[in-house]
């Protein structure tokens, strides 16, 4: 069968049960736990900064570099909407604005890379990209979140 076809009947059938169950007025929607798309981006963002700091950015490593770029993108997008902790309207700004930096920072980063200057993408992750992770870290990060991440 066509493999479309295929996807639109299961949604068709799928739509089909969920309207002949009652509406779960009793039941709450599990809410996202708080914080958990925001420690998840932290966490990639981690793994993808120690990559491109040990394996360095080069004309062997540049199509895996360049995939984590992306990867390191997609998390700071997710990140950049979430509102850690209490933040006061003020902090927010100035978090979103920092993020939105960073994001700046790894489309550079990508661009030198894709250029095959490898030494300026190096130097843009090992100097300010390391930046960004302490001063962000100083500026938003809890006292009690503060690991041995900062
Ligand atoms: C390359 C840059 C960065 C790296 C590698 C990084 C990494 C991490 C890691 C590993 C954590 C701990 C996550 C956990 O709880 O398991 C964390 C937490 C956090 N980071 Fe970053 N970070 C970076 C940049 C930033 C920036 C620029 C900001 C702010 C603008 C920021 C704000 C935070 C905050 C608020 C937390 C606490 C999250 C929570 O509520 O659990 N980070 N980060």
């Amino acid at each position: 069968m066509n493999k479309f076809l295929a996807i639109a009947l299961l949604g068709v059938a799928g739509f089909g049960v969920a309207a002949a169950l009652p509406a779960p007025v009793d039941v709450p929607v599990p809410a996202r736990a708080s914080g958990e798309v925001l420690e998840q981006s932290m966490e990639t963002l981690n793994g993808a900064l120690k990559g491109l700091m040990k394996g360095g950015i080069s004309a062997e490593t540049k199509d895996k570099s360049l995939d984590t770029l992306v990867r390191m993108q997609s998390a700071i997008v997710a990140a950049k909407s979430e509102k850690p902790h209490d933040l006061s309207a003020e902090e927010l700004v100035g978090y979103r604005a920092m993020m939105a930096d960073m994001l700046g920072l790894t489309c550079k980063i990508e661009v030198a890379t894709l250029q095959g200057k490898f030494d300026d993408a190096n130097k843009l992750v090992k100097e300010e990209l390391t930046r960004f992770k302490k001063e962000g870290h100083d500026k938003y990060q809890k006292e009690e979140e503060h690991g041995d991440h900062k």
